[in-house]
This record gives structure tokens, sequence and C-alpha cells, in this order.
């Protein structure tokens, strides 16, 4: 990183917030409820004026992606988020109120059999669209569990018909500074961008999200369209997504960019290893009111896809 400038999701809470405050959190909860009066007195714009495909919520349950945890409250949820192109605090999602989602495209290029376009609300209607739910895990040591809406990242691969030199998905997200004022801190590399491997993209876990808690997606997630591996750390789940290239070359990642020693490339989630300025082995529960459990390799997905990762000797898999 050029510049060494803290960026507040960089740093766990309980460096940054004194320990009784952090321990239990317990305002997290009442500042939920305060939430959904400030939004009734002062409603935020979280969806898009018009949603085409706004029936298609909820989408049916697919039952084979079980949870050991409750369902994170939608309000606690769609209060706390990591979205810096609307600015560096969890607040950040009230900010994104502004973006506009409507009409949206995705573009498909590189290694293609023919490079596309193709408006968002066409793309979901050709996709298997169903429901998860999936945990969240955030580098900086919290974690949801979020009913997601969405297809599996396996169908997008299969519609943009990549060529076998293609080795990576790169994915970016939007870039239009005079929407997102985070974008004009220069020292950031932007677009945020990410990037899986094809076996990772490829596989049954690695989903995309045009919706949550049975409804489209709110913009403060990332809306229309987001990236959930839910084996990894959060900062890989990339929204607002704009652009999806095939390619040959491992993409040099946003975070990576900033402070490769902190956040690499492959960033599966290990309760072993941990972040160089925090410890990863456990994680608190937002909306529980302070509850920490222990961190599970892969965050629990480690029947899924450890697989994917034998013979890479040499690779810092878990950062
Ligand atoms: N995608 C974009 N475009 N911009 C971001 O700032 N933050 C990442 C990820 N995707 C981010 C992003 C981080 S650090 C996390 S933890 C998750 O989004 C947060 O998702 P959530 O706000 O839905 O919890």
């Amino acid at each position: 990183m050029l510049i060494r400038r803290w960026r507040n999701w960089e740093i766990p809470e309980r460096e940054a917030t004194p320990e009784s405050v952090f321990a239990g959190r317990r305002n997290l909860l009442k500042a939920g409820a305060a939430a959904l009066v400030a939004e009734a007195l002062w409603p935020r714009d979280l969806f898009a004026a018009s949603d085409p495909t706004a029936a298609l919520y909820p989408a049916k349950r697919d039952n084979a992606y079980k949870l050991d945890r409750p369902i994170t409250p939608e309000s606690v949820n769609t209060h706390y988020n990591n979205f810096y192109e609307f600015g560096m605090g969890k607040d950040a999602g009230d900010a994104a109120s502004v973006l506009p989602i409507r009409p949206w495209s995705i573009q498909f290029d590189g290694l293609v059999e023919k490079p596309q376009t193709i408006a968002i609300d066409d793309l979901i209607r050709r996709m298997p669209l169903e429901e998860r739910l999936y945990r969240h895990r955030c580098v900086e040591s919290w974690a949801m569990a979020i009913p997601w809406t969405g297809f599996a990242l396996k169908a997008l691969v299969d519609y943009a018909k990549p060529l076998a030199g293609a080795k990576y998905v790169r994915m970016q997200t939007f870039k239009d500074s005079k929407i997102a004022p985070g974008q004009r801190q220069f020292w950031y590399p932007w677009p945020y961008t990410e990037g899986l491997t094809m076996a990772e993209a490829t596989n049954e876990l690695a989903f995309m999200v045009t919706g949550a808690y049975g409804k489209p997606l709110a913009k403060c997630f990332g809306a229309p369209l987001r990236l959930a591996t839910p084996w990894k750390y959060g900062f890989k789940s990339i929204k607002s997504i704009v652009r999806i290239s095939f390619v040959a070359e491992r993409p040099k990642t946003f975070w990576e960019a900033l402070s490769p020693s902190e956040y690499g490339f492959w960033a599966n989630v290990n309760p072993k290893v941990p972040h160089p300025r925090w410890s990863q082995a456990t994680e608190e529960l937002l909306g529980m009111g302070g509850k920490r459990v222990p961190t599970l390799l892969y965050n629990g997905y480690a029947e899924q896809v450890a697989g994917l990762y034998t013979g890479l000797t040499g690779e810092n898999l878990f950062m």
C-alpha cells in the first residue's frame, strides 16, 4: 500500500472501541430498533424505484444450505455494511441509496466465445433463481447469516461460454465518482475488483446474489448484482458488479493491491491463521448482543470447498 491509511474495516472494533462497548455491543439491537424508527421518519431509498423482476421474489428456498445460527435481522444487516464507494463507515449503505440501479447492464468479455452485454433484468430472468441461507464472515471478525436470493455462478459461467484458456473470472464494480464519493479518494485502486479461479467459480457454493430477505437486493448489499463466496472473507464478495471478464492471469484484487501483506487473492476463512493485526479464532454474531462463537475452517463449508485447494503448496490460502 502506498499510503498507510487505516481504513476502519481493517481495524478490529476491539482495537478501535473501548472493551466494554466492544465486548457487549449490547446496543446493536437497540440501534437496530432506533434505525427502524428513523427509517419510518426518513425512509431510505434502499431499492430500485421500479424493478421489472420484483415479482420473482421470494424465490423457493434450497434446503441443502443450512445454518447453525439464527438469520441476522434485516434491520441490523441494512445498517452495518462495508461499501467503500460510499464511505468508510458501517453506515455507507445509507449513502448508497443514491446509486441508480436501473437501467443496469453486465458486460462479459475477455476469453469468451463472444463478448456481450446484457441488461440485468434479462439476465435475472434467464437464471435459475433460488434462496440460500449462507453464513457471511468479514475479515474484521464479525459475522452474519443471510437469506440470499440468486443463482449459482456456474450458471453464469455457462451462459458466458468461456474459452479453454480462461483460468480466472475477474469481476468489477461500477466506477462513477459523481455518484460514489468514496471513488474521489484517489489512493484507492478503483474500480473495486475481485477474482476467483474457474474451479472456485464453478463450485456449487459460489453464488450470484440478486436479492435478500425475500426481496430484490437492497442497494446497501450491492444491488443489483453481487457475489457471495461464503467460505471466504467478505471482501471477496464484490458488490454492484458491471463487468465479468474471463482471463488467463490471476487478477490483482482491490484490497490485495492496497495491502498485499494483509489481504490476499485467496482469503479463505481459517481460525488458525490470524490476520497480521488480530486473531481470527472467534467471530461476533451481529445482532446477538455481542455473542462470540468459534470461527470454522472455510467458515463451515470445508466439505464443499477444501478439495479446491489440494496441491496448492506455497500459496497463502488463508489471507
Ligand atoms: N464491494 C464493493 N464494490 N465495495 C466494497 O467496499 N466491501 C467488501 C464486500 N464487497 C465492498 C464490496 C467487504 S470488506 C465486505 S465485508 C462485504 O462486501 C460486506 O458486505 P455487506 O455490507 O453486505 O455485509
